[in-house]
Formats: structure tokens, C-alpha cells, sequence
């Protein structure tokens, strides 16, 4: 019997991360060749993850350019995709999430009348301008997806309110899979200059930041706050692997560069970025996955947004909206590092994003969907 052709399709370091996990799942089963197509959005951000998970492309549109436009992006892949569908015929397409990658692989796939499955599905603030152009990235991408794949319970009932309800699972999320794979007790880092940094002494605060929405101003102001962090604590040590967009680059050398006690290194390796995690005191980031990945290790996270698409850890206690005024954001952090009661009351592992079996759960759903199995697989549970 011909195997069902499954393709997953990604391009940034984010949908690499969750999808790279899935990937391999699809390849342990017997019905199922796993193909998988890379946009390249991401360039060197997406092959470092290729690198740390093993995965081998069949299909590379290598698209990135250097300040790359939204148009750029989602007209290069849908012109990409067509070859790529063409070649590999595949009989379902898998998405993951809100980029532009995203939400051109799904519409390449609809021109072409290729089924949709779409992971981590259901996320939704009901801004289309924040995240921006994330937001409305997901609700495209769920208008033409076939099989929507949520994380959590609440994604679902997001999905049903806007009368989707065929082909709804909730699986957990893959990136919990991913952490399983990454995270380890007698990690050692390959960046030397993590295994030097003081964890027990003093408060490691491991910072992202890199939304389009947050460019301009309140990049400005969140990079100050970070600024005034580190020059008014002396036991603290903020390390930023800055994200490779120009446009993030320069405003780090013009408000933030210089700081004391601030460490400005380039992106880290998944496995490097997450056993980082694991030992740091406190997470401030305006990243999505940063959100799931700091909880489940028992990390408190300040959220440089004005809102999130992911309210269970909030709900959870572990997450805080911060903002992007530096005031807001130096008092919140200033009393995570100076007051322990409220630090413990946020630093409790929670997991509602996942129990580590998300891809199982996903590639069950396709091998029933196809008739591979008799019954779907059960809902994750938080
Ligand atoms: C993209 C996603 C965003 C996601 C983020 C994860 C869209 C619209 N945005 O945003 O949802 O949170 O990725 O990081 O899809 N660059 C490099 N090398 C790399 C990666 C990026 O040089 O490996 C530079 C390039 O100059 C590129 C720029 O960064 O033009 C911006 O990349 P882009 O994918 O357009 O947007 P992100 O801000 O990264
Ligand atoms: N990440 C990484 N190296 C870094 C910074 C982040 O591997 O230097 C990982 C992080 O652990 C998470 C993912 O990248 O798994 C988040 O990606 P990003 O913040 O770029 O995008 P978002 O999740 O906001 O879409």
C-alpha cells in the first residue's frame, strides 16, 4: 500500500523548534512518509535547529533576504510552495503557528487542494494588530486549515466561538516535546561563556526581545528598562541573545550596548537557549515559545507586550503582562529581584501547554483521519 505522504512546512527558528520533534514522529510510523519543506525565512536561526534536531530537509526555498518585507516573504514562499508541491506530491500539509511561512503554506496548499493540518492552532488575542501580523496570520491559516491542532482546552474553545468545531484536537503543545528532548541536569554549555555565568551567586535574567510590533518605541523603551535593570541591581547579570534582524540589532547597540552587567551575545543553539533556562532566576522576553518553555521550568516570566495570545501560564501565576513602558517594567522586575515572597509565588513549574506527547497525539489524529487507526486520540488534559 502507498504510504500517506505527510509534508511539514516551516522557515523560522520558533515553528523549527515545534516542528522538528513532529517531523520525527511522522517518520516512526509505518503508514506515513514524513517529508519535510523548509521556506528558509529563518537562514542560519532555522539551521541551527536543523543542526541540534537532526533534520534533514527534502525541500529548501531558501527565501530570507536581509530586512525582508511581509509581501517579499509570503509572495517568495507561495511561488516556492508550487514547486515544492508539484515535486513531493504530498496528500496533507502541515503548518505551525502564526508566521508568514505559515499562513502562505497553508494558502499554497489550498491553491494546489491539499489538506491542511495546522499545529498549534487556536491561539487568538483578537487584535489584528498584535501581535502583528501574527494575529491574523493564525485566523487565515484556521479559515483553510482541515485539522486544527491546539495546545490547550481554551485554543479549542476559541476555535468553536468562531464555529469551527470538525476536526478540533487538543494535543498539548510540541514544544514541551522538544524540552524532553533538550533540557539536561549535567548540561554543558558549548558557549563557554555560559558555563561561566554566576547561577547560584547572582540573578541571571535571560532576556529576548524581537516583535514587530514592539519596533520603534517601545523597543526603545524596553531596551532602557533593561538598561536601568542592570545599572540599579548590582547581584543581577542580563543575558540577550539578540535576535539577527537588523532592524532589532540596531536599536540593541543604540539603547542598550554599554550597559553594565548586561551580556549581548548572539542567538543560541535550542538546546543551549533551553538548558539556559532551566538555570537562569527570571525570564523577561516579548517571545511566544519563551511563554510555554519558562513555565514548565519553573521560571517566571515578565511579558514586554501589552497582551498574550497564551493566558493558562498567567492564569497559572508563573506569567505577567509587564508591558512595554519602562517604568512598568523596572517595577515589575525590581520586585522579582528584591522580594522573595513574591518571586517563590511566581517561580512554580506548571505545565498547562503540554505533557511531552503532543506529536504523538498529532500524528494519531492524521493516521485516523486517513483510516490508519480506528479511534482518535484522547484530548490532552492540563
Ligand atoms: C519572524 C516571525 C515572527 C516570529 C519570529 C521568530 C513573521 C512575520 N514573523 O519574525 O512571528 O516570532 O520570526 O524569531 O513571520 N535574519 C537573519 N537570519 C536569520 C533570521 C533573521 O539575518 O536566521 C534577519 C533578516 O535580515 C530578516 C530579518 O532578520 O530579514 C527579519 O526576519 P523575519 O522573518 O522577516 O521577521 P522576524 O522578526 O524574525
Ligand atoms: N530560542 C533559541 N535561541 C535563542 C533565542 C530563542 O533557541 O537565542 C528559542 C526559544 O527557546 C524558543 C524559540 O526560540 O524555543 C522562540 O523563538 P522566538 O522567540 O524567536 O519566536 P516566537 O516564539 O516569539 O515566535
Amino acid at each position: 500500500m502507498e504510504k500517506l505522504r505527510i509534508m511539514s512546512v516551516f522557515g523560522t527558528r520558533p515553528e523549527a523548534i515545534k516542528m522538528c520533534p513532529l517531523v520525527k514522529e511522522l517518520s516512526a510510523r509505518d503508514g506515513i512518509e514524513s517529508l519535510c519543506c523548509v521556506t528558509a525565512q529563518h537562514r542560519q536561526m532555522l539551521d541551527s535547529v536543523l543542526k541540534v534536531f537532526d533534520v534533514h530537509p527534502d525541500w529548501d526555498l531558501d527565501i530570507m533576504t536581509p530586512r525582508q518585507t511581509l509581501s517579499s516573504i509570503t509572495s517568495k514562499c507561495l511561488l516556492g510552495m508550487d514547486e515544492a508541491i508539484d515535486a513531493l506530491k504530498p496528500d496533507m500539509i502541515l503548518v505551525h503557528g502564526d508566521t508568514s511561512t505559515t499562513f502562505a503554506g497553508a494558502l499554497s496548499a489550498f491553491y494546489h487542494q491539499v489538506a491542511v493540518g495546522h499545529v498549534e492552532a487556536g491561539l487568538r488575542t483578537y487584535d489584528k494588530y498584535a501581535p502583528f501580523p501574527e494575529e491574523l496570520n493564525r485566523v487565515l491559516t484556521s479559515s483553510i486549515a482541515d485539522l486544527h491542532f491546539c495546545p490547550t482546552a481554551g485554543n479549542r474553545e476559541n476555535l468553536l466561538r468562531e464555529g469551527r468545531d470538525a476536526g478540533v484536537f487538543v494535543t498539548g503543545n510540541t514544544v514541551i516535546d522538544a524540552l524532553k528532548t533538550t533540557v539536561r541536569e549535567d548540561y554543558h554549555f558549548s558557549t563557554q561563556a555560559l558555563n561561566r555565568l554566576p547561577y547560584g551567586e547572582k540573578k541571571v535574567i535571560l532576556v529576548t526581545c524581537h516583535r514587530r510590533e514592539n519596533y520603534g518605541e517601545p523597543m526603545k523603551n524596553i531596551f532602557l528598562a533593561l538598561r536601568q535593570i542592570a545599572e540599579e541591581h548590582r547581584d543581577v547579570e542580563l543575558v540577550y541573545p539578540v535576535h539577527l534582524s537588523p532592524v532589532v540589532r540596531e536599536a540593541v547597540d543604540q539603547f542598550l550596548r554599554g550597559a553594565p552587567r548586561v551580556h549581548l551575545i548572539d542567538p543560541l543553539p535550542a538546546d543551549e537557549m533551553h538548558n539556559l533556562m532551566a538555570r537562569c532566576y527570571l525570564v523577561l522576553t516579548d517571545s511566544g515559545g519563551l511563554q510555554e518553555e519558562a513555565p514548565a521550568l519553573g521560571k517566571p516570566v515578565l511579558v514586554l507586550r501589552r497582551e498574550t495570545e497564551r493566558p493558562e501560564a498567567v492564569a497559572a501565576g508563573t506569567v505577567k503582562l509587564a508591558g512595554v513602558v519602562q517604568d512598568d517594567i523596572v517595577t515589575m522586575a525590581s520586585r522579582l529581584i528584591q522580594d522573595r515572597q513574591a518571586y517563590e509565588k511566581m517561580a512554580h513549574a506548571v505545565n498547562p501547554y503540554g505533557d511531552g506527547n503532543a506529536c504523538r497525539r498529532i500524528a494519531d489524529a492524521i493516521e485516523w483521519r486517513y483510516g490508519l487507526r480506528k479511534e482518535p486520540p484522547a484530548d490532552y488534559r492540563s
